[in-house]
């Protein structure tokens, strides 16, 4: 088994963690959190802006628990880190885990500087490291349906792809705090760029982009509306989502593609099916999870650590391209 970390145990943290522990590949040796008491906390609250599920206290009681990251790697020996911290500690903290050796996983955005980025790309090669981006559409069922009738064409050729997500003002953890939304990058860089990234997995960099963005209460682009042009193809993407509606309003995420031979449908208020029309009738065909997108990345992950392998479906170059990407749309 692979002995990991997980370090900053807020939403995304929790969620590493319940997922590491239900891994056979991994073990969980270590939690790391500036502020301890939030480990506790956020082991059973609803602790982000949708349920990714709960840990069992006793699940955790031997793990070793850390305020400060600098003495987990010092004092235990492991083989790779979960980065859960705010996208402002990224770059640091990936640096510092890759130059003691670990693999990295580190949560999405990769990193908002783009030379910060490729410094990492070039250190975790230099050091033989796996540094994989926490990318999760990419792992997401009703996702990788969406790929895969893109990619075997079942339906036809892909025409126009809509990618869409909304959600409240990010109301948790340390989302309050100033240094943490300036340095987020607002829902361009934190929430558009699940679908912004998903569509450079699935298509590739587009020829055109053309957006219009609206600031919010984290940024001056917390929404945005872009349609993005694959001259070669003859295909056309719609982006568009955003946080700035109330902290509660009900997060909602989807797709629609049209192909040559049918429209697909799915949207995350109605998560089980995906609906297939053509001119004739309407087919619901099941989704899938999307949560267990979760579980997927990290399984993934897992297996590469296992393997010695490059993580090909989601390499941090592809990663760094995505927010190239973010950048185009301001
Ligand atoms: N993939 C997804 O669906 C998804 C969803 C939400 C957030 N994220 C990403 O996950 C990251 C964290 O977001 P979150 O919503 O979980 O944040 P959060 O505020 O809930 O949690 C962050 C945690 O990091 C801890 N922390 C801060 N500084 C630390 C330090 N120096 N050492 C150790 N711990 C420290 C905090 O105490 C807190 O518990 C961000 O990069 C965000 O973009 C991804």
């Amino acid at each position: 088994m692979k002995r990991v970390a997980v370090v900053g145990f807020g939403f995304m943290g929790m969620t590493h963690a319940l997922n590491i522990l239900r891994n056979a590949d991994l073990q969980l040796v270590a939690i790391v959190d500036k502020d301890p008491e939030t480990i506790e906390k956020n082991l059973t609250a609803k602790s982000g802006n949708f349920s990714t599920g709960e840990i069992d206290p006793a699940q955790i009681s031997n793990i070793t628990k850390y305020s400060d990251f600098d003495e987990c790697l010092e004092k235990e020996k492991l083989d790779a880190v979960h980065l859960c911290v705010h996208t402002d500690l990224h770059y640091e903290m990936a640096r510092n885990a890759l130059l003691h050796n670990k693999h990295v996983f580190l949560e999405k955005p990769f990193t908002l500087d783009i030379k910060e980025a490729e410094e990492l790309i070039d250190l975790a090669r230099r050091k033989s490291r796996i540094l994989m981006i926490a990318h999760v559409v990419r792992f997401m069922p009703p996702y990788q349906k969406l790929k895969h009738w893109i990619d075997s064409k079942e339906f036809g050729e892909l025409k126009f792809l809509s990618l869409s997500r909304f959600s409240g003002i990010p109301g948790w953890g340390q989302w309050k705090e100033k240094q943490v939304t300036r340095n987020s990058g607002g829902a361009l860089f934190d929430l558009n760029i699940h679908d912004i990234d998903f569509a450079n997995y699935v298509l590739g960099i587009p020829s055109e982009i053309k957006s219009a963005v609206l600031s919010g209460g984290l940024s001056k682009n917390d929404y945005v509306s872009a349609m993005w042009s694959y001259a070669d193809k003859n295909v056309h993407v719609k982006i568009e989502g955003g946080n700035t509606f109330h902290s509660n309003f009900p997060f909602q995420a989807g797709f629609m593609a049209q192909f040559e031979k049918a429209s697909v449908l799915y949207t995350s208020l109605k998560s089980d099916i995906i609906s297939i029309a053509d001119n004739d009738s309407v087919l619901e065909v099941p989704a899938g999870d999307a949560g267990e997108g979760y579980t997927n990345e990290i399984a993934y992950f897992a297996d590469c650590l296992k393997n010695n392998t490059l993580p090909a479906e989601c390499m941090p170059s592809s990663s760094l391209d995505s927010i190239k990407l973010c950048y185009n749309h301001i």
